[in-house]
């Protein structure tokens, strides 16, 4: 099966100094590096408004018109991607990228079984045609450890439980055998028991495909949990990068010891979560 099989194309995601501004608001991506290689799994983790789905919109030419790029340089899948058209990136989304977001319900036609929606998909991208799609579909559905796949085929979205949603969208993300696969704040709606088993599913699929992840979360402990390497992302910059063990058991930013709480703060027992990081104290100890 395709899916399973793939030439390597280079590094999956490859940004230099990129910065993106909204409308004419002061940039909110500053100067950002990135790499995604193959094979590879990389986090990117920050406070709130820090930037990173910014980043991962940026990379799949999703941004809206009303954001500016500038970046020197910005391939996918080993494609220079500065100045892609429209059209262009819908092509390259179709054969070198998927994504993953959030709420599996919103990307998901509520209407249309599972089956049809992914045979959809490979049609629009020319991957199979109506006799080969269901069995390519099926072939999906199995990539992804969907439980009985030939029933899932014929379900409906509201049928199917919320890892099992994520699941179908994650082979709709693979259908093309992307270089590059996407996931922002993934696993972050399900609970703590399938977010374990999807972050299973996607070290799978890494592994079976070859595929470069860029994980997106705001759970210091997922990303631990997935990730080769981590980029912490602070107020648009990325201020600290490395391979993940590097980076959590040794932390050299500030914000990131502040975030694995070993800035002991007034209001914040160790490995507190993002939100109740003591700014004050955080400000200080960069000053
Ligand atoms: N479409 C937009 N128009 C204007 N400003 C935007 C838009 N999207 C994001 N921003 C702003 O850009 C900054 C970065 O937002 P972004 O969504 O990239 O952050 P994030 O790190 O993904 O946050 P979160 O963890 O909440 O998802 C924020 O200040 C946000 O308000
Ligand atoms: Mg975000």
């Amino acid at each position: 099966m395709k899916t399973t099989t793939r030439e390597p194309r280079g590094d999956a995601l490859r940004i230099e100094r990129m910065d993106i501004a909204y409308g004419d608001a002061e940039p909110v991506v500053r100067d950002v590096d990135l790499r995604v290689g193959s094979g590879e799994i990389v986090g990117v983790i920050g406070e709130s408004g820090s930037g990173k789905s910014s980043v991962a919109l940026a990379s799949l030419g999703l941004l809206p018109d009303s954001a500016s790029i500038l970046v020197d340089r910005m391939e996918v899948a080993g494609q220079d991607v500065t100045g892609l058209d429209e059209l262009a990136w819908c092509d390259l989304r179709g054969r070198s990228a998927g994504m993953v977001f959030q709420e599996p319900m919103t990307a998901l036609n509520p209407c249309v079984r599972v089956g049809a929606q992914i045979a959809e998909v490979l049609r629009i991208h020319g991957l199979a045609d109506a006799a080969a799609a269901r069995e390519r579909a099926l072939e999906l559905l199995r990539l992804v450890r969907m439980p009985d796949p030939e029933r899932r085929l014929r379900s409906y979205p509201h049928q199917l439980s919320g890892g099992q949603r994520q699941r179908v969208v994650i082979a709709i993300a693979m259908a093309a055998s992307p270089a590059l696969l996407v996931a922002d704040e993934a696993t972050t709606a399900l609970d703590v028991t399938v977010q374990a088993q999807i972050l299973e599913l996607l070290r799978a699929l890494r592994d079976d495909t070859g595929v470069g992840v860029l994980f997106i979360s705001h759970d210091l402990g997922v990303i631990g949990q997935l990730c080769d390497r981590i980029a912490v992302m602070y107020r648009g910059r990325v201020v600290e990068t490395g391979p993940a063990a590097e980076v959590l058991g040794a932390p050299s930013h500030p914000y990131t010891k502040a975030l694995l709480g070993s800035i002991p703060t007034r209001a914040t027992p160790a490995r507190s979560p993002l939100a109740v990081i003591d700014r004050a104290a955080l400000e200080e100890a960069i000053a």
